[in-house]
């Protein structure tokens, strides 16, 4: 496995499939599970990547950048383990220059939901991401479904500016109790904790009843939250997977997005209805 912490360090690309998956980093089983997609997709002669980037563009100010978890060794032995062929993981410096004017920025699906809440931050995403496509140059590229919002408007950013790679996308990795990983859980204390798979349950609720109606299915999703004692609901929505625009009735490829806070951790999760 090769480790490159600077630019000029990425081996030069060969003939062979090239698979990314982009990452912050702290790799739990989510993280694993793309690495897998993408070693099925490159094949046995193909090659995975993992970027490993804590990107400070998609963090508002005083938002969690410094205190993200940037656990370096454990990342590397997960990546070992799994036979990844290359770790890109460089430093800030290496990545940003200091009069750096130059951004990419998708701005429709970024306004909505996830955008609304954190301004900058898709811009964050879609320039990170750019510079990684250009930088490792992949056939192929894998995204999470769990942030649904960063896979539409990536393959939106990707269709717009014709980059030559496809995007792949994975199933969300649970915990035994419903929560979706990642890495914000561990900010969550013992009591929050407990009560966070309520918002996997209210998908699930919402997912199995007959309801069309979107206003009502959202009333009870929001019932259903705020009856744990610590939620605070920042959206709760039904929108087309595609464009991201709220749906009044519930039809094929709608889906059901939700935001809640605890504390200060801000939770996501969706569930697709219809
Ligand atoms: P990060 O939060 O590290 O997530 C990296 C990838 O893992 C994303 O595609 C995300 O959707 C996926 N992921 C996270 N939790 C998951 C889960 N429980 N199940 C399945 N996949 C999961 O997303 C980012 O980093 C950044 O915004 C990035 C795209 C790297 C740009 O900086």
């Amino acid at each position: 496995m090769k480790i490159a912490t600077t630019v000029s360090e990425i081996p030069r690309r060969s003939e062979k499939r090239r698979v990314l998956v982009p990452t912050m980093g702290a790799l739990h089983a989510g993280h694993i599970s793309l690495v897998r997609q993408a070693r099925a997709s490159a094949a046995s002669d193909g090659e995975v990547a993992v970027s490993i980037f804590v990107n400070p563009l998609q963090f508002e100010p005083g938002a969690d950048f410094s205190r993200y978890p940037r656990p370096e060794g454990a990342d590397e032995e997960i990546c070992r383990a799994e036979g990844v062929d290359l770790i890109f993981r460089p430093a800030p410096n290496e990545m940003y220059l200091e009069n750096r004017s130059t951004f990419v920025e998708e701005t429709s699906l970024s306004e909505r939901l996830c955008g609304a809440a954190r301004p900058g931050h898709f811009r964050g995403v879609t320039t990170v991401v750019t510079k990684l496509f250009h930088l490792l140059a992949p056939d192929a590229a894998v995204f999470g479904e769990k942030d649904f919002q960063q896979l539409a408007i990536v393959r939106r950013m990707v269709r717009d500016l014709d980059f030559p790679i496809e995007i792949l996308a994975g199933p969300t990795v649970r915990e035994a109790d419903g929560l979706a990983l990642s890495s914000r859980n561990q900010y969550l204390n013992p009591e929050e904790r407990a009560q966070a798979p309520v918002i996997r349950a209210a998908l699930l609720q919402a997912a199995a009843s007959k309801e069309k109606s979107a206003a009502k299915i959202l009333a009870a999703v929001r019932a259903k939250i705020g009856s744990a004692s610590l939620t605070r609901i920042d959206y709760a929505e039904v929108v087309g997977a595609d464009d991201l625009q709220p749906r009044l009735t519930i039809a094929a490829r709608s889906l059901l997005a939700v935001a809640v806070f605890f504390g200060r951790t801000r939770l996501i999760d969706n569930i697709q209805l219809g």
